[in-house]
């Protein structure tokens, strides 16, 4: 297969590359991303040179380059989007630009194109906050962050260009992910990097919420399984199966790191934080895949990663970052009028 990999110098992306290189030697993967903040090219160093490997630097929103390359490709596997929930809350703009519109120009040129698959790779926040079980992918949409209404929207279209145009999408949804690579504003990346330089690590409110973390290697092999085996019009759930608060992770890195408790410090809490995500994951565990990385392992394997990792990430905690960082995190005594 010839494969269109839009975003795939982030952080699932750059996975799914690194083992489709690896596990399908006679596959050509094209990368296309526009390097935001959270994409890097040193993501893709441990394949840079492969003969099979390619990197053009554009914008998905950008029709005539995104048309010439889904001409040459059998499957685009859509991983680009603004990803990260606060920055959403603070400037959805962006979000709607790339993760709506963008999907749009994608599916338009892979329909010109006429064949191959389209895989978008969407998120368990499109089902919204979920009180108790677990969302099945039948489950109705219903997002809640100006983030997720994105994906949601993006998905929208997806299973629009299915019904008008009967184009073999397939539709992954997964759960929290976590491992190398990862920019350094979702919580467990934020929360080692700030624990290695004994800074406080900021839990929203009273840090119960609950997400299902699930390690970057099993998202990505869930995808390519979803891929190669699923079934075009179909949407596969992709979680791990685990419950873990704000709170414990913050205890797991802290002892990973042998950090004191009184890193922990509780900040305002997101506005309309979802408590809990949870996915019921039966439908692509019949095609043959399971996650293999526990998250107690999985997460002192990153813990470690980062531990050695410093050239990678400390450039990346720089200038726009602490801009971004001081205006999201207030201080929770500054929110309740004390003294900061
Ligand atoms: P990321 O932010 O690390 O990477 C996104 C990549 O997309 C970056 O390389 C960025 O440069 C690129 N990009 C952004 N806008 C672009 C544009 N307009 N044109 C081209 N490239 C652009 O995100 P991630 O965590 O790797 O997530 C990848 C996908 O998986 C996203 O679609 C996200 O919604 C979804 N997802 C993420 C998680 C998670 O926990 N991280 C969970 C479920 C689903
Ligand atoms: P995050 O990693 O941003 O992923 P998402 O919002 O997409 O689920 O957040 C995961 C959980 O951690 C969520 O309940 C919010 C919480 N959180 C904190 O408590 N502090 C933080 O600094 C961040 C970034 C998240």
């Amino acid at each position: 297969m010839r494969l269109l990999v839009p975003g795939g110098a982030g952080f699932i992306g750059s996975e799914f590359v690194r083992q489709t290189v690896a596990n399908h030697p006679v596959d050509t993967v094209v990368v296309l991303d526009k390097l935001t903040y959270a994409g890097n090219l040193h993501n893709l160093d441990p394949v840079a040179g492969h003969p099979n490997l390619s990197f053009v630097h554009g914008d998905i929103c950008d029709a005539e380059l995104v048309s010439h390359l889904a001409a040459g490709a059998d499957a685009v596997v859509n991983f680009a989007a603004e990803s990260h929930v606060d920055r959403s809350l603070e400037a959805p703009g962006q979000f709607i630009q790339t993760d709506v519109y963008g999907t749009y120009v994608l599916l338009e040129a892979a329909r010109r194109a006429g064949h191959g698959r389209f895989l978008q790779v969407s998120t368990d926040e499109v089902y919204g906050d979920v009180a108790e079980g677990a969302s099945a992918e039948t489950d109705p949409l219903r997002p809640r962050s100006p983030y997720s209404a994105s994906k949601a929207g993006a998905e929208l279209m997806v299973w629009a260009y299915r019904a008008s145009y009967d184009m073999p999408v397939v539709v992954t949804r997964g759960s929290n992910t976590y491992g190398p690579y990862q920019y350094p504003e979702k919580i467990i990346p934020l929360f080692i990097t700030n624990a290695i330089d004994d800074l406080p690590l900021p839990i929203y409110g009273d840090g119960s919420a609950v997400r299902d973390y699930l390690h970057v290697s099993d998202h990505a092999r869930g995808i390519d399984t979803a891929l190669r085996f699923g079934t075009p019009g179909e949407d596969y759930n992709i979680g791990h199966g685990g419950e873990t608060s704000g709170i414990e992770v913050a205890d797991r890195v802290l002892a990973a790191l042998s950090k004191p408790a009184s890193l922990k410090e509780h900040v305002s809490d997101r506005l309309g934080h979802d408590h809990r995500y949870a996915l019921d994951t039966l439908k692509l565990r019949a095609l043959g895949w399971q996650p293999q990385v526990g998250f107690g392992g999985g997460l002192e394997d990153t813990v470690s990663w980062y531990r050695d990792n410093e050239p990678w990430w400390r450039p990346l905690k720089s200038g726009e970052f602490w801009d971004f960082y001081r205006r999201n995190y207030k201080p929770l005594r500054a929110a309740t009028g004390q003294v900061s």
